[in-house]
């Protein structure tokens, strides 16, 4: 295992003002070891208000960020602060608002919004160069891992992080097979574990052998209180990025390291 075990709660698209600040209590109550990061992901609107009622024990995330200029998207991408990009929010004002983290590369935002390797690599490498951190998300579809090409798909998202980022040290890599995401179809611990090794495996051989040894890489995908405990036990499982259940019980198991 790398590092402190990480412990992400990513909210997506849900919540009202009432239920998160629910959250943030029943967060601030928590009981959280010491040897855990702990970082949540609200969606943009309800970040100013967390981070004015969440303890500081808790990082918070974006679940996006923009990626800089971009032209009419013809040609190029081209990194750099906001201006005219309607709807979009950039690097700058999710630091404003007391973000240290974005999720970039999630799945939804893959295969529902169309995001490319490229443009989830370059809005990488902008965050970090303005030291926002990244947990940088792969993973593979089920007819993927049916083909046998879990490998294949995962390296292929890797090396788009890999060819644009500037440095490896403030990103978590976040394994989430997408058929296991909000499914209730947990990867086995022993699921998980095989492509964390190919991962740290691919690391080691495309970037160095130190950012194979230091990257966290977490697991995410129907994740909760009941299933947790196992899959920390896995060597290679250095904690979760957890969707559902980070919206139901916040101040439980998910939240422990390895025991
Ligand atoms: O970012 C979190 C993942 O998409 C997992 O979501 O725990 O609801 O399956 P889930």
């Amino acid at each position: 295992s790398s590092g402190k075990f990480f412990v992400g709660g990513n909210w997506k698209c849900n919540g009202t003002t009432a239920s998160i600040s629910k959250l943030v209590s029943d967060l601030n109550e928590a009981k959280v070891e010491a040897d855990v990061d702990v970082v949540v992901a609200p969606p943009f609107v309800y970040i100013d208000q967390v981070k004015k009622t969440l303890t500081d024990r808790v990082e918070i995330s974006s679940q996006n960020s923009w990626v800089g200029k971009g032209g009419a998207f013809t040609g190029e991408i081209r990194v750099g602060k906001g201006g005219a990009f309607t709807g979009e929010i950039s690097v700058e004002q999710l630091k404003d608002v007391g973000c240290t983290w974005v999720i970039l590369g999630h799945s939804e935002r893959r295969h529902v919004i169309g995001e490319d390797d490229q443009f989830i690599g370059k809005k990488a490498a902008y965050a970090l160069t303005e030291n926002l951190k990244v947990i940088a998300c792969i993973g593979e579809k089920l007819e993927e891992r049916e083909a046998g090409k879990t490998f294949d798909v995962c390296f292929q998202q890797l090396k788009a992080y890999a060819d644009n980022v500037p440095s490896w040290d403030n990103i978590v890599v976040a394994y989430e097979p997408v058929w296991a995401i909000g499914t209730g179809k947990v990867a086995t611990p022993e699921q998980a574990q095989e492509v964390h090794v190919a991962i740290r495996d691919w690391l080691k051989k495309n970037v160095s052998a130190e950012v194979a040894s230091k990257t966290r890489i977490i697991y995410g995908g129907s994740v909760n209180g009941g299933n947790c405990a196992e899959l920390a036990k896995k060597e290679d499982i250095d904690g979760f990025l957890v969707g559902g259940a980070s919206l139901k019980n916040p101040t439980q198991q998910t939240l422990q390291p390895k025991s």
